[in-house]
């Protein structure tokens, strides 16, 4: 019998090439000198698509592939993806959940110290031989600081793990209480960017989240607060948190998600109080394998006939 034909939005880890290429025929959209032409011509046989959180697949590419059943991505958020699109036309859609959250909640914890202890400043420090004239100027402390987590699903709490090992108190923003949480919550934003000196920002991305932290946000946050996203870049109105670190309404920053991403604004570029990351909350081999072989198992398990493992209800 003939494979399935699959479109692959953008490359992928070798696992996912190589673990899909015996069950599906491939076809590379990003080689394709033109991409209209070869979905017109692979459409009828293509039931499959591949991506990751970045690129996603909008409703534009399914159209073009009526045949469509699943869409496996290759990251946690699935913002990028049309789910109003896959949810009429049922095609079911698999992300890569949990295999992420300690290295994504690291990232988040090396982000927040950077910022705080001035970690890169540091760096730069030492490198530029400022030392040798003298010492660097004392930075802002974790002692007796409470963090907010605005979101607190599967990395959240892996987050809150590592900052409770530091002695920060932690309170959480989420649409919904918690049951059995012994953490503070907050149904208002505004009223935990008040209280908190820290805010790590892990929602997932998209129209219900844009632009959650905004102005009034920050500017509740206060002048010795600080801002770790880890989430989307969508999530924060980017102009305003430039504007906040311009005039002193926060301390500082840390960020590894952008509004425009591979685009970072030069404006956050020449701060000397934020900490920059090309968006690599996940980025380790151990961590993007483990995001291969579950693309790969959701994708075979479709195959074979079996519930897939990590469908996005
Ligand atoms: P999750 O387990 O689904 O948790 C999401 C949390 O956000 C929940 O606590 C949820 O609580 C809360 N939330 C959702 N919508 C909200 C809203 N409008 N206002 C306030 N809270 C809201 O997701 P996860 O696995 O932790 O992943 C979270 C996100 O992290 C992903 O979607 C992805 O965008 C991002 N991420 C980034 C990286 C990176 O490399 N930087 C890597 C992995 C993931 P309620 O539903 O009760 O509101
Ligand atoms: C990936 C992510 O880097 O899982 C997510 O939601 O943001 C990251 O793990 C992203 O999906 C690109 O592959």
């Amino acid at each position: 019998m003939s494979k399935p034909g699959m479109v692959m939005v953008g490359p992928l880890m070798p696992r996912v090439m190589e673990g899909l290429a015996p069950l599906f025929e491939v076809h590379k959209l990003w080689e394709a000198a033109d991409q209209d032409a070869l979905l017109a011509k692979v459409a009828p046989a293509v039931r499959a698509i591949a991506t990751d959180g970045t690129r996603g697949a909008g409703a534009d590419l399914m159209r073009k592939l009526p045949k469509l059943e699943i869409v496996g991505c290759q990251g946690v958020g699935v913002d990028a993806i049309d789910l109003g699109y896959t949810r009429t036309h049922n095609v079911i859609v698999t992300n890569t959940p949990d295999v992420l959250n300690d290295d994504v909640a690291d990232t988040a914890m090396a982000l927040l110290l950077a910022a705080i202890r001035r970690i890169p400043q540091g760096d730069r420090y030492v490198r530029d031989g400022k030392w040798l004239k003298g010492h660097m100027a004392l930075t802002d402390t974790l002692r007796n600081r409470t963090l907010g987590m605005v979101g607190f699903g599967r990395i959240g709490k892996t987050i809150a793990k590592r900052a409770a090992a530091f002695d920060l108190k932690i309170v959480y923003h989420t649409r919904t209480q918690q049951t059995g949480q012994t953490f503070l919550h907050y149904p208002r934003l505004i009223e935990m960017a008040r209280d908190v000196d820290i805010m790590v920002v892990i929602v997932p991305g998209g129209a219900a989240t844009r632009h959650l932290i905004n102005a009034h946000v920050l500017e509740a946050l206060g002048p010795s607060g600080y801002l770790i996203n880890v989430a989307r870049g969508s999530v924060v109105d980017e102009a305003a948190l430039i504007k906040a670190l311009q005039e002193g309404k926060i301390a500082g920053a840390g960020l590894d998600v952008f509004e425009n991403e591979p685009a970072v604004p030069e404006a956050l570029i020449g701060m000397d109080n934020v900490v920059l990351a090309p968006h690599v909350g996940s980025a380790t081999h151990h961590t993007r394998n483990a995001m291969a072989q579950l693309v790969v198992d959701n994708l075979k398990a479709w195959c074979e006939g079996r519930p897939v493992l990590t469908p996005v209800k």
